[in-house]
């Protein structure tokens, strides 16, 4: 008997030792399977992160792709981002981690990072065909494989609950929320969603400077647009709204 609670999400599990990346075996992939199919490694041998980092992707972490073929428009594509954000946060937390989302995809434990999000896309004409959901969790991952300057701002679920999870029921509790929140995003208003990512989000509110590949913005995250956009207020009352970027907290 499966120990899966779920439908769509993960009706197809490919499983891998180690893969260069799972967002790549997913690309790859995508258009000869069904829409809920999880690429999960081991281990990632060029794991990717956002802005062209490296993901360090040790034993002992959850790395996994999603291929999802929602039929939206291109410009809607940041919703699905927040979806995962929450899905991961609330997964984190039924486990007891205090875990908060930083914008857009971050998922943060006392300020450090525990969780990534990098989602990819393959569309053509402002339509899109399938959506690449890319999750890297550091579950049972040990702090001291990572090199130092990613260290710092890490931390994982077993260096914060003193003693490892057992990942396996943690992915069964993960693809439930994450199956929970899409049929919420295909069925219901986005605002929905946007206020429930504003309640598991430490962001809004909070003193931020935000890097685009055009400006650097500084001010105040006041909210989150209907295309999941960060609005920030800065010093001459301006409102930003920024789609993507780097988000640091300056206060
Ligand atoms: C980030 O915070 O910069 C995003 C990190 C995303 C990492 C995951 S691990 C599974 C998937 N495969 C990759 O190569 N990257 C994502």
């Amino acid at each position: 008997q499966s120990i899966l609670k779920t439908t769509l999400i993960g009706s197809d599990v490919h499983y891998y030792s180690e893969l260069e990346s799972t967002n790549n075996t997913a690309r790859e992939i995508a258009p000869q399977v069904s829409e809920g199919t999880v690429i999960i490694a081991e281990t990632q041998k060029s794991g990717r992160g956002r802005l062209g980092k490296e993901w360090q992707s040790v034993s002992g972490g959850l790395w996994l792709s999603l291929i999802l073929k929602p039929s939206i428009p291109l410009e809607n594509l940041s919703r699905v981002t927040l979806v995962a954000g929450i899905a991961v946060t609330n997964a984190l937390r039924s486990m007891g981690v205090d875990a908060h989302i930083k914008w857009p995809n971050d998922v943060l434990v006392k300020g450090k990072k525990i969780c990534g999000i990098l989602t990819e896309v393959s569309a053509e004409i402002g339509k899109v065909d399938y959506v690449i959901l890319g999750i890297g969790i550091n579950v049972n991952v040990k702090l001291s494989e990572l090199t130092d300057d990613v260290r710092r701002n890490s931390t994982s679920v077993s260096n914060e609950m003193g003693k490892p999870l057992d990942r396996t029921s943690f992915l069964a509790s993960l693809l439930y929320e994450l199956e929970q929140q899409y049929i919420r995003f295909k069925t219901r208003q986005f605002a929905e969603i946007v206020d429930e990512w504003i309640n598991l989000s430490d962001t809004i509110g909070r003193n931020v400077r935000v890097k685009t590949p055009a400006m650097l913005i500084e001010g105040k995250a006041i909210g989150i647009t209907e295309k999941g956009a960060l609005v920030v207020l800065d010093q001459n009352d301006k409102k930003h709204e920024i789609i993507a970027g780097n988000c640091r907290y300056s206060d």
